[in-house]
């Protein structure tokens, strides 16, 4: 728990990139509770070898003993994702220090048939970074070096390893803010972010990684390095492989390092918090947002009365902003811009106009840099705050935004009084984050839920993951967002990059997360 400290605003929950070896999964926890539908439970492919001592001492010539984790404590934490919720039973983590060494392991597991886990900050929410059964974690922790910085371009490169929160420092002090935010940034990892495609607070207003990212390295499962660490804004000679790495949750590679446009650091920063009474009126005010902040607009995001409900009952020290009582709906928005006095203005110029025309019931604009922090503590101490209350079923949807919150209406129907359910999120991204909260995970629950979700997502030509990727919980329900050519692209993608290479014949049908999707 104490990783997603709020207060801190040092969350995690972004890297989950998926194995590059290991593509065996099962849909149950070490207590044998299922927390999301189990019509597609697999297994262990007994192609896959299991770790012997000449393994470890194999490892330990080419990592050093520091570099070979065997300590049961240290072990347990890696096999256990941040929620506790999955949970491997991985007997063996290795820490390599550079590209080098992730490539020896890479070609040493795939010559032994050693499934393989990669793992950052173990962030994530969908149980992709941690081991299904037995799998060798890879860690690259260990690889944090920041590797240049260009203050005419704003391209940072650096390791996967390197710490968001870090790199958001580091780029502090050059006068650079990183394109991406995230609650998790006190843990997650930039190599897991990029793997996952994590999207987070910035999206809005700097777009998706597939837009920052200029290059990146990567280790194939063959242990092959692919150099495609470039750093020029513009590049047509021929496929732009990188992006296949960005968001496949490591089922194609390990990324190890990346190069990264950032943007310069603005002065003037504003941050709103207001009440709406109705969703139409959140949809609206987005609309005059965007028209009337457009160029500084850079967060907007939502969270409902239950939301606010959960916060102030689970989290320290948190007061409502706008008391006595609590509003249906509450948004977030942040300014970035570069003239104070006018974006000042401008903000409240547009506050006073949504008052006026009804769209916003109550508002206040924060004064100080502790009253901003303590609105973005409201907003990005929901997944703590949620963790506190007990058991929670998690879903992170793209849904059109005039649909989005029907199905938070439908869900309380169709849940009863069983769970609350509780809504926020990205709303200038289309980004619902909905959350069942029950006293306790139970089956009963799950089965109004799933397939509910995902069905009613397909139908409206939603996402069933927005920015969490697909993991363990939703691989299998690929097909709910993605049409059965797509899928088979994927699925034949995955295997030529796996058959072309040489050495990489251990592998059979099992060998991809995508190809479980289909087998399952
Ligand atoms: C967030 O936006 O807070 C994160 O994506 C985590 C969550 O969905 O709970
Ligand atoms: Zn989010």
């Amino acid at each position: 728990m104490e990783k997603w400290r709020a207060a801190d605003r040092l969350l995690k929950f972004s890297s989950r990139f998926a194995s590059a070896v290991n593509w065996n999964n099962s849909c149950k926890s070490k207590q044998g509770k299922y927390f999301y539908s189990v019509a597609t439970t697999v297994h262990r492919n007994p192609l896959f070898s299991s770790i012997s001592p000449d393994d470890i001492s194999y490892f330990k010539t080419i990592l050093g003993e520091r570099g070979v984790v065997q300590d049961a404590l240290a072990l347990d934490a890696a096999n256990t994702d941040w929620m506790g919720k999955y949970r491997g039973s991985s007997k063996l983590l290795l820490q390599p220090k550079n590209t080098e060494e992730v490539s020896q392991i890479l070609k040493y597991c795939n010559s032994r048939c050693l499934a393989v886990v990669p793992q950052g900050g173990n962030t994530g929410l969908v149980g992709g970074s941690v081991p299904v059964f037995d799998e060798v974690i890879i860690n690259v922790g260990l690889m944090r070096n920041i590797l240049s910085f260009d203050k005419v371009s704003g391209v940072l490169v650096c390791e996967a390893g390197c710490i968001l929160e870090n790199l958001i420092s580091f780029l502090d002090d050059e006068g650079f803010i990183m394109p991406l935010d995230l609650g998790a940034k006190g843990s997650c990892q930039i190599g897991g972010n990029v793997s996952t495609n994590a999207g987070g607070l910035r999206l809005l207003r700097y777009g998706s990684l597939h837009g920052s990212v200029l290059g990146l390295e990567a280790v194939l499962a063959n242990g092959t390095v692919l150099d495609m660490l470039g750093t020029l804004r513009k590049d047509n000679t021929g496929y732009d492989l990188k992006h296949l790495f960005i968001g496949s949750e490591g089922s194609l590679g390990i990324v190890t390092k990346v190069s990264i446009l950032t943007p310069p650091k603005l002065s003037s920063v504003n941050i709103a918090f207001l009440a709406c009474e109705d969703y139409t009126s959140c949809q609206k005010l987005l609309l005059e947002a965007k028209k009337k902040l457009g160029g500084i607009l850079s967060a907007f995001e939502f969270l409902d009365s239950d939301a606010m409900s959960l916060v102030l009952k689970h989290l320290d020290g948190v007061r409502n902003p706008l008391p006595p009582s609590i509003h249906n709906f509450y948004i977030l928005i942040e300014t970035t811009g570069s003239n104070e006095t006018f974006d000042k203005e401008n903000l409240e110029a547009f506050l006073l106009h949504s008052v006026e025309s009804g769209l916003v019931a109550n508002g206040v604009l924060a004064q100080d840099i502790n009253q901003a922090s303590s609105f973005w503590h409201i907003r990005e101490g929901l997944p703590e705050a949620l963790m506190k209350a007990g058991a929670v079923y998690k879903y992170d949807l793209s849904l059109p935004l005039e649909k989005m919150y029907d199905l938070v209406e439908e869900m309380r129907v169709q849940i009863g009084p069983a769970a609350k359910v509780v809504a926020y999120g990205h709303l200038g991204d289309g980004n619902l984050h909905l959350n069942i909260s029950a006293p306790a995970y139970d089956d009963n629950i799950l089965a109004k839920i799933e397939p509910f979700v995902y069905e009613w997502t397909s139908k409206n030509r939603g996402s069933i993951s927005a920015e969490h990727g697909l993991g363990l919980m939703k691989a299998a329900k690929i097909h709910y967002s993605k049409s059965p050519e797509t899928v088979r692209l994927m699925i034949d993608f995955d295997y030529c990059v796996f058959e072309l290479l040489p050495d990489t014949s251990c592998l059979d049908d099992n060998h991809s997360i995508i190809c479980l999707c289909l087998s399952a």
